[in-house]
Protein backbone atom coordinates (compact mmCIF):
# COMPACT_ATOMS: atom_id res chain seq x y z
CA UNK A 1 0.00 0.00 0.00
CA UNK A 2 2.93 2.36 1.15
CA UNK A 3 4.58 1.68 -2.10
CA UNK A 4 1.67 2.07 -4.15
CA UNK A 5 1.05 5.74 -2.47
CA UNK A 6 4.78 6.88 -3.29
CA UNK A 7 4.23 5.62 -6.74
CA UNK A 8 1.36 7.74 -7.06
CA UNK A 9 2.67 10.63 -5.67
CA UNK A 10 6.05 10.66 -7.90
CA UNK A 11 3.44 10.23 -10.98
CA UNK A 12 1.49 12.96 -9.91
CA UNK A 13 4.81 14.77 -9.05
CA UNK A 14 6.39 14.25 -12.73
CA UNK A 15 2.88 15.35 -14.07
CA UNK A 16 2.39 18.69 -12.32
CA UNK A 17 6.23 19.56 -12.80
CA UNK A 18 5.63 18.65 -16.82
CA UNK A 19 2.71 21.11 -16.91
CA UNK A 20 4.20 23.77 -15.11
CA UNK A 21 7.13 23.47 -17.79
CA UNK A 22 4.46 23.22 -20.57
CA UNK A 23 2.64 26.01 -19.17
CA UNK A 24 5.72 27.93 -18.68
CA UNK A 25 6.54 27.17 -22.43
CA UNK A 26 3.56 28.45 -23.67
CA UNK A 27 3.59 31.55 -22.07
CA UNK A 28 7.23 32.32 -22.93
CA UNK A 29 5.83 31.96 -26.49
CA UNK A 30 2.61 34.05 -25.79
CA UNK A 31 5.32 36.82 -24.03
CA UNK A 32 7.25 36.32 -27.74
CA UNK A 33 4.12 36.56 -30.03
CA UNK A 34 2.66 39.54 -28.38
CA UNK A 35 6.03 41.46 -28.19
CA UNK A 36 7.40 41.18 -31.07
CA UNK A 37 5.07 43.68 -33.27
CA UNK A 38 5.50 47.06 -33.02
CA UNK A 39 2.99 49.38 -31.39
CA UNK A 40 1.08 52.57 -32.59
CA UNK A 41 2.77 55.93 -32.40
CA UNK A 42 -0.13 57.36 -30.96
CA UNK A 43 1.26 60.39 -28.22
CA UNK A 44 -0.74 63.19 -28.21
CA UNK A 45 -3.47 62.46 -30.26
CA UNK A 46 -7.08 63.95 -29.38
CA UNK A 47 -9.97 61.99 -31.05
CA UNK A 48 -12.18 64.36 -30.36
CA UNK A 49 -10.68 66.67 -32.22
CA UNK A 50 -9.92 65.13 -35.39
CA UNK A 51 -13.41 63.45 -35.58
CA UNK A 52 -14.80 67.03 -35.30
CA UNK A 53 -12.11 68.28 -38.06
CA UNK A 54 -12.95 65.27 -40.14
CA UNK A 55 -16.99 66.27 -39.99
CA UNK A 56 -16.47 69.33 -41.36
CA UNK A 57 -14.80 67.94 -44.16
CA UNK A 58 -17.77 66.42 -45.57
CA UNK A 59 -16.58 63.00 -46.72
CA UNK A 60 -18.04 59.93 -48.09
CA UNK A 61 -17.47 56.36 -47.80
CA UNK A 62 -18.33 52.82 -49.13
CA UNK A 63 -18.25 49.88 -47.16
CA UNK A 64 -18.07 46.15 -49.11
CA UNK A 65 -19.11 43.51 -46.51
CA UNK A 66 -21.42 45.37 -43.96
CA UNK A 67 -23.68 42.67 -43.53
CA UNK A 68 -20.26 40.55 -42.52
CA UNK A 69 -19.23 40.72 -38.19
CA UNK A 70 -16.63 43.43 -38.78
CA UNK A 71 -18.39 45.37 -41.44
CA UNK A 72 -21.50 45.33 -39.31
CA UNK A 73 -19.11 46.80 -36.19
CA UNK A 74 -17.20 49.08 -38.25
CA UNK A 75 -20.83 50.29 -40.02
CA UNK A 76 -22.03 51.04 -36.38
CA UNK A 77 -18.98 52.90 -35.50
CA UNK A 78 -19.30 54.89 -38.66
CA UNK A 79 -23.07 55.62 -38.46
CA UNK A 80 -22.81 56.31 -34.21
CA UNK A 81 -19.98 59.12 -34.74
CA UNK A 82 -21.32 60.47 -37.94
CA UNK A 83 -17.88 61.25 -39.76
CA UNK A 84 -19.03 61.24 -43.13
CA UNK A 85 -21.97 63.24 -44.93
CA UNK A 86 -23.03 60.08 -46.97
CA UNK A 87 -22.74 56.47 -46.58
CA UNK A 88 -23.01 53.59 -49.29
CA UNK A 89 -22.82 49.74 -48.50
CA UNK A 90 -22.08 47.61 -51.80
CA UNK A 91 -22.84 44.20 -51.39
CA UNK A 92 -24.78 41.20 -52.78
CA UNK A 93 -27.97 42.05 -51.04
CA UNK A 94 -30.45 44.12 -49.51
CA UNK A 95 -29.86 44.41 -45.72
CA UNK A 96 -32.50 45.96 -43.16
CA UNK A 97 -32.26 47.99 -40.51
CA UNK A 98 -34.53 48.35 -37.49
CA UNK A 99 -32.22 51.52 -35.83
CA UNK A 100 -33.33 54.62 -37.15
CA UNK A 101 -29.88 55.68 -37.15
CA UNK A 102 -29.30 53.46 -40.36
CA UNK A 103 -31.99 55.48 -42.25
CA UNK A 104 -29.90 57.45 -44.40
CA UNK A 105 -27.69 55.14 -45.33
CA UNK A 106 -27.09 54.23 -49.60
CA UNK A 107 -27.47 50.82 -50.87
CA UNK A 108 -25.82 49.78 -53.69
CA UNK A 109 -26.82 45.71 -54.39
CA UNK A 110 -24.32 44.54 -57.05
CA UNK A 111 -23.22 40.90 -59.15
CA UNK A 112 -19.64 40.68 -57.84
CA UNK A 113 -19.58 38.23 -60.88
CA UNK A 114 -20.10 41.45 -63.31
CA UNK A 115 -19.06 43.62 -61.35
CA UNK A 116 -17.54 45.86 -64.29
CA UNK A 117 -21.52 46.54 -64.94
CA UNK A 118 -21.33 48.46 -61.50
CA UNK A 119 -18.95 50.54 -61.78
CA UNK A 120 -21.54 53.73 -60.66
CA UNK A 121 -21.46 52.08 -57.10
CA UNK A 122 -18.37 52.99 -56.85
CA UNK A 123 -18.03 56.57 -57.84
CA UNK A 124 -17.91 59.76 -55.74
CA UNK A 125 -16.61 57.87 -52.46
CA UNK A 126 -13.37 59.48 -50.98
CA UNK A 127 -13.08 56.66 -48.75
CA UNK A 128 -13.55 52.94 -48.70
CA UNK A 129 -13.44 50.20 -46.22
CA UNK A 130 -13.38 46.12 -47.93
CA UNK A 131 -14.15 43.47 -44.90
CA UNK A 132 -15.42 41.05 -48.03
CA UNK A 133 -14.07 37.78 -47.27
CA UNK A 134 -15.42 33.73 -47.31
CA UNK A 135 -13.49 30.53 -46.51
CA UNK A 136 -12.56 27.37 -47.83
CA UNK A 137 -14.63 25.62 -45.88
CA UNK A 138 -17.84 27.66 -47.30
CA UNK A 139 -16.69 27.99 -51.28
CA UNK A 140 -14.18 25.82 -52.24
CA UNK A 141 -10.05 26.89 -53.03
CA UNK A 142 -11.83 28.51 -56.42
CA UNK A 143 -14.39 29.80 -54.74
CA UNK A 144 -12.25 31.46 -51.99
CA UNK A 145 -9.65 33.02 -53.88
CA UNK A 146 -12.63 34.62 -56.09
CA UNK A 147 -14.43 36.23 -53.57
CA UNK A 148 -10.92 37.02 -51.16
CA UNK A 149 -8.69 37.85 -54.32
CA UNK A 150 -10.70 38.97 -57.27
CA UNK A 151 -14.18 40.45 -55.98
CA UNK A 152 -11.99 42.56 -53.55
CA UNK A 153 -9.26 43.43 -55.80
CA UNK A 154 -12.13 44.59 -58.88
CA UNK A 155 -13.73 46.25 -55.90
CA UNK A 156 -10.19 48.14 -55.24
CA UNK A 157 -10.05 49.00 -59.07
CA UNK A 158 -13.86 50.24 -59.45
CA UNK A 159 -13.33 52.45 -56.44
CA UNK A 160 -9.80 53.61 -57.90
CA UNK A 161 -11.02 54.50 -61.09
CA UNK A 162 -14.47 56.38 -59.11
CA UNK A 163 -12.25 58.89 -57.57
CA UNK A 164 -11.24 56.93 -54.00
CA UNK A 165 -8.70 58.85 -52.11
CA UNK A 166 -8.06 56.07 -49.02
CA UNK A 167 -8.87 52.66 -49.41
CA UNK A 168 -9.01 50.51 -45.95
CA UNK A 169 -8.59 46.80 -46.47
CA UNK A 170 -9.11 44.11 -43.78
CA UNK A 171 -6.60 41.08 -45.08
CA UNK A 172 -4.82 39.03 -42.21
CA UNK A 173 -2.19 38.23 -39.85
CA UNK A 174 0.50 36.56 -41.41
CA UNK A 175 -0.70 37.56 -45.08
CA UNK A 176 2.17 36.77 -47.49
CA UNK A 177 2.24 36.00 -51.35
CA UNK A 178 5.20 33.50 -50.79
CA UNK A 179 2.99 31.69 -48.37
CA UNK A 180 2.33 27.94 -48.93
CA UNK A 181 -1.04 28.45 -47.33
CA UNK A 182 -3.43 29.40 -49.77
CA UNK A 183 -5.27 31.19 -47.28
CA UNK A 184 -2.24 33.83 -46.36
CA UNK A 185 -1.13 33.69 -49.80
CA UNK A 186 -4.41 35.17 -51.33
CA UNK A 187 -4.51 37.45 -48.68
CA UNK A 188 -0.50 38.41 -49.68
CA UNK A 189 -1.43 38.51 -53.28
CA UNK A 190 -4.73 40.44 -53.12
CA UNK A 191 -2.91 43.44 -50.70
CA UNK A 192 0.33 43.50 -53.22
CA UNK A 193 -2.38 43.82 -56.12
CA UNK A 194 -4.02 46.64 -54.46
CA UNK A 195 -1.26 49.04 -53.67
CA UNK A 196 -0.01 48.69 -57.24
CA UNK A 197 -3.36 51.00 -57.97
CA UNK A 198 -1.50 53.63 -56.66
CA UNK A 199 -4.32 54.93 -54.18
CA UNK A 200 -3.31 58.42 -52.28
CA UNK A 201 -3.47 56.43 -48.91
CA UNK A 202 -3.63 52.61 -48.91
CA UNK A 203 -3.70 51.16 -45.29
CA UNK A 204 -3.91 47.16 -44.81
CA UNK A 205 -4.92 46.12 -41.11
CA UNK A 206 -4.15 42.43 -40.57
CA UNK A 207 -5.97 41.57 -37.59
CA UNK A 208 -5.07 38.23 -35.88
CA UNK A 209 -7.94 35.47 -34.71
CA UNK A 210 -11.10 37.25 -34.68
CA UNK A 211 -13.01 37.55 -31.18
CA UNK A 212 -16.61 37.76 -31.72
CA UNK A 213 -19.82 35.83 -31.49
CA UNK A 214 -20.23 34.93 -34.72
CA UNK A 215 -23.87 34.10 -35.91
CA UNK A 216 -22.90 31.53 -38.53
CA UNK A 217 -21.65 28.20 -36.56
CA UNK A 218 -18.02 27.49 -37.49
CA UNK A 219 -17.21 24.66 -34.89
CA UNK A 220 -13.77 25.10 -35.02
CA UNK A 221 -13.30 28.91 -34.73
CA UNK A 222 -15.90 29.08 -32.10
CA UNK A 223 -13.79 26.07 -30.23
CA UNK A 224 -10.09 28.01 -30.89
CA UNK A 225 -11.98 31.37 -30.07
CA UNK A 226 -12.99 30.16 -26.24
CA UNK A 227 -9.12 29.00 -25.96
CA UNK A 228 -7.75 31.99 -27.22
CA UNK A 229 -10.17 34.46 -25.31
CA UNK A 230 -9.18 32.75 -21.78
CA UNK A 231 -5.36 33.83 -23.14
CA UNK A 232 -5.86 37.24 -24.34
CA UNK A 233 -6.95 38.17 -20.43
CA UNK A 234 -3.10 37.76 -20.12
CA UNK A 235 -1.88 38.41 -23.60
CA UNK A 236 -4.09 40.67 -25.48
CA UNK A 237 -3.01 40.62 -29.01
CA UNK A 238 -0.81 37.41 -28.66
CA UNK A 239 -2.87 35.49 -31.11
CA UNK A 240 -6.53 37.30 -31.17
CA UNK A 241 -8.17 40.34 -31.47
CA UNK A 242 -11.74 41.39 -30.19
CA UNK A 243 -14.03 42.60 -33.60
CA UNK A 244 -14.35 45.85 -32.06
CA UNK A 245 -10.64 46.82 -31.93
CA UNK A 246 -10.63 46.30 -35.52
CA UNK A 247 -13.44 48.09 -36.44
CA UNK A 248 -12.66 51.39 -34.14
CA UNK A 249 -9.14 50.98 -35.61
CA UNK A 250 -10.38 51.31 -39.21
CA UNK A 251 -12.22 54.84 -38.20
CA UNK A 252 -9.92 55.96 -35.89
CA UNK A 253 -7.44 55.58 -38.47
CA UNK A 254 -9.18 57.26 -41.14
CA UNK A 255 -8.77 60.13 -38.82
CA UNK A 256 -5.04 60.33 -38.16
CA UNK A 257 -2.85 62.53 -41.01
CA UNK A 258 -0.44 59.96 -42.59
CA UNK A 259 2.82 60.96 -44.58
CA UNK A 260 3.03 57.85 -45.89
CA UNK A 261 0.95 56.32 -49.23
CA UNK A 262 0.68 53.25 -47.83
CA UNK A 263 0.81 51.28 -44.02
CA UNK A 264 0.54 47.80 -42.83
CA UNK A 265 -1.26 47.87 -39.14
CA UNK A 266 -0.17 44.37 -37.59
CA UNK A 267 -2.07 43.21 -34.64
CA UNK A 268 -1.00 45.15 -32.22
CA UNK A 269 -1.01 48.31 -33.69
CA UNK A 270 -4.52 47.94 -34.13
CA UNK A 271 -5.49 46.63 -30.37
CA UNK A 272 -3.83 50.18 -30.05
CA UNK A 273 -5.51 51.95 -32.33
CA UNK A 274 -8.59 50.27 -31.65
CA UNK A 275 -8.16 51.73 -27.70
CA UNK A 276 -8.14 55.59 -29.43
CA UNK A 277 -10.80 55.16 -31.06
CA UNK A 278 -12.95 54.05 -28.17
CA UNK A 279 -12.61 57.15 -26.76
N1 LIG B 1 -12.38 35.22 -38.96
C1 LIG B 1 -11.20 35.61 -38.50
O1 LIG B 1 -10.79 35.25 -37.38
C2 LIG B 1 -10.35 36.54 -39.35
C3 LIG B 1 -9.07 36.88 -38.89
C4 LIG B 1 -8.30 37.77 -39.63
C5 LIG B 1 -8.81 38.30 -40.82
N2 LIG B 1 -10.05 37.93 -41.26
C6 LIG B 1 -10.52 38.51 -42.53
O2 LIG B 1 -11.30 39.66 -42.22
C7 LIG B 1 -12.30 39.85 -43.23
C8 LIG B 1 -13.67 39.99 -42.57
O3 LIG B 1 -13.91 38.83 -41.80
P1 LIG B 1 -15.32 38.63 -41.07
O4 LIG B 1 -15.20 37.40 -40.26
O5 LIG B 1 -15.75 39.90 -40.45
O6 LIG B 1 -16.25 38.35 -42.35
P2 LIG B 1 -17.67 37.60 -42.42
O7 LIG B 1 -18.43 37.77 -41.17
O8 LIG B 1 -17.45 36.21 -42.91
O9 LIG B 1 -18.39 38.46 -43.57
C9 LIG B 1 -17.93 38.40 -44.88
C10 LIG B 1 -18.58 39.44 -45.76
O10 LIG B 1 -18.22 39.14 -47.12
C11 LIG B 1 -19.40 38.95 -47.90
N3 LIG B 1 -19.26 37.84 -48.84
C12 LIG B 1 -18.83 36.58 -48.56
N4 LIG B 1 -18.90 35.83 -49.68
C13 LIG B 1 -19.38 36.63 -50.66
C14 LIG B 1 -19.67 36.43 -52.04
N5 LIG B 1 -19.50 35.24 -52.63
N6 LIG B 1 -20.15 37.47 -52.75
C15 LIG B 1 -20.33 38.67 -52.16
N7 LIG B 1 -20.10 38.94 -50.86
C16 LIG B 1 -19.61 37.91 -50.12
C17 LIG B 1 -20.50 38.59 -46.90
O11 LIG B 1 -21.75 38.95 -47.48
P3 LIG B 1 -23.07 38.08 -47.16
O12 LIG B 1 -23.54 38.50 -45.80
O13 LIG B 1 -24.00 38.47 -48.24
O14 LIG B 1 -22.66 36.63 -47.20
C18 LIG B 1 -20.10 39.45 -45.69
O15 LIG B 1 -20.57 40.77 -45.85
C19 LIG B 1 -12.19 38.66 -44.16
O16 LIG B 1 -11.45 39.04 -45.29
C20 LIG B 1 -11.42 37.63 -43.34
O17 LIG B 1 -10.65 36.75 -44.16
C21 LIG B 1 -10.82 37.08 -40.54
Amino acid sequence: MVSVMKLLEGNCGRTLTLLSILVALLAIVLYVLESSEQSADLAGMDIQSLEKAFREMNKSCFVLGASGETGKELLRELVDRKLFSRITLIGRRLLTFEDERYENLVQEIVDFEKLDNYSAAFQGHDVGYCCLGTTRAKAGAEGFVRVDHDYVLQSAELAKAGGCSHFNLESSKGANKDSSFLYLKVKGQVEADIEKLNFDRYSVYRPAVLLVDRQESRPTEWVSRKFLGLVSHAFPTAMSIPISSVARAMVANTLIQQDKKAEILENKAIYDLGKLGGK
